[in-house]
């Protein structure tokens, strides 16, 4: 077979109203619509080529992969295999280019980049819906990478009606991160969702909360409304964890660390700043606000919180597929 080959860049995002909680495991299908925002920050650049191989090999910034991580690439690159009515074994080699904001390392701008990159490696001509269900097999964030700014991912009923389409917005948005901890997280947001819609007695509450402030943050993001965004989404983040806390055993990610930001995001409000905080399976707290305000908040932050890195970034791209 003559080889196929593509490269894919996609970016990170950061979800405002979240994930969190599947209804079916094999399709990733959320109990809930979520919203987010692309970011230029992090992105990961994927080249997949399928060839005449013995099995498919990956690598990630030059390291193989093994096991599970493995497993779920090729995993992935047999639904693309079978639309495509291909055979053959691939060579996946990922990198991830993080240029501000460390510790934000994302199956989402990663399985976004594998599934531009297969699905044109393989002569799929997808738009960007089929890619974004697509890649929502990945990883459910995965499917709002495929577009740049804010993504609104529709949890839909089945397949075809679960997928992400970008919002528009008159809102000039910032996101800080700060790094509160860069270490693998302890229990991935897989593993973490699972136990949490199978034992925690808060999570269906949660569900129909996020119906609520999806509803409330779109209209906001309509009208220009930064401060309802920032007070739905800091709500909706903090119910998430909640969650999980009443979980059997009880999940958390946050460390005093963690409690220590959001205290500040607190302040930085009260002392007039635009700041709304969120946090994702992870201990690192993301502050939205404006790109006005991003600089004066993050120097404002950094005094505050003396010792911590404290990184801006801003809305990113959507994917962008090379062939050849
Ligand atoms: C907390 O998309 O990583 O970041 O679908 O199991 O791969 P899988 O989960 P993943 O979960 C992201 C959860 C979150 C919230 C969000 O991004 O909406």
């Amino acid at each position: 077979m003559t080889q196929r080959r593509a490269t894919a860049t996609a970016h990170a995002n950061i979800a405002l109203i979240k994930y969190w909680g599947k209804r079916d495991e094999e399709l990733v299908l959320p109990y809930t619509s979520s919203l987010s925002l692309t970011l230029d920050g992090l992105r990961t650049v994927t080249t997949v080529e399928f060839g005449d191989l013995p099995a498919d090999t990956a690598t990630l910034d030059g390291e193989p992969l093994h096991g599970t991580a493995l497993t779920r690439i090729s995993t992935f690159l047999d639904l693309v295999r079978e639309r495509a009515g291909l055979h053959s074994h691939a060579t996946v080699t990922s990198r991830n280019e993080v240029p501000t904001a460390a510790g934000l390392a994302s199956s989402a701008s990663g399985f976004a980049a594998l599934a531009g990159a297969a699905a044109a490696a393989a002569g799929l001509d997808l738009d960007a819906r089929a890619l974004s269900r697509l890649a929502r097999r990945g990883s459910g964030s995965a499917s709002r990478s495929i577009y740049g700014g804010l993504a609104l991912w529709h949890a839909g009923h089945d397949d075809e009606s679960s997928f992400a389409e970008p919002i528009h917005s008159p809102l000039d948005l910032a996101i800080l991160v700060i790094l509160v901890d860069d270490s693998a997280k302890s229990v991935s947001s897989r593993v973490a969702m699972r136990s949490t819609v199978a034992t925690s007695p808060l999570f269906f509450r949660w569900v129909e909360d996020s119906a609520r402030d999806l509803e409330i943050a779109l209209r906001a993001v309509a009208e220009g409304d930064l401060a309802t965004l920032g007070e739905t989404a800091e709500a909706n983040a903090l119910g998430m964890h909640a969650t999980m806390r009443a979980a059997v055993p009880p999940i958390s990610y946050f460390t005093s660390g963690t409690q220590e930001a959001l205290a500040a995001v607190r302040e930085a409000r009260a002392a007039g700043l635009p700041a709304w905080a969120t946090i994702d399976a992870g201990a690192n707290v993301k502050v939205l606000t404006s790109a006005a305000d991003a600089e004066r908040l993050a120097e404002w932050l950094r005094a505050r919180l003396a010792g911590l890195t404290i990184s801006v970034d801003y809305p990113g791209p959507g994917i962008a597929i090379d062939k050849g």
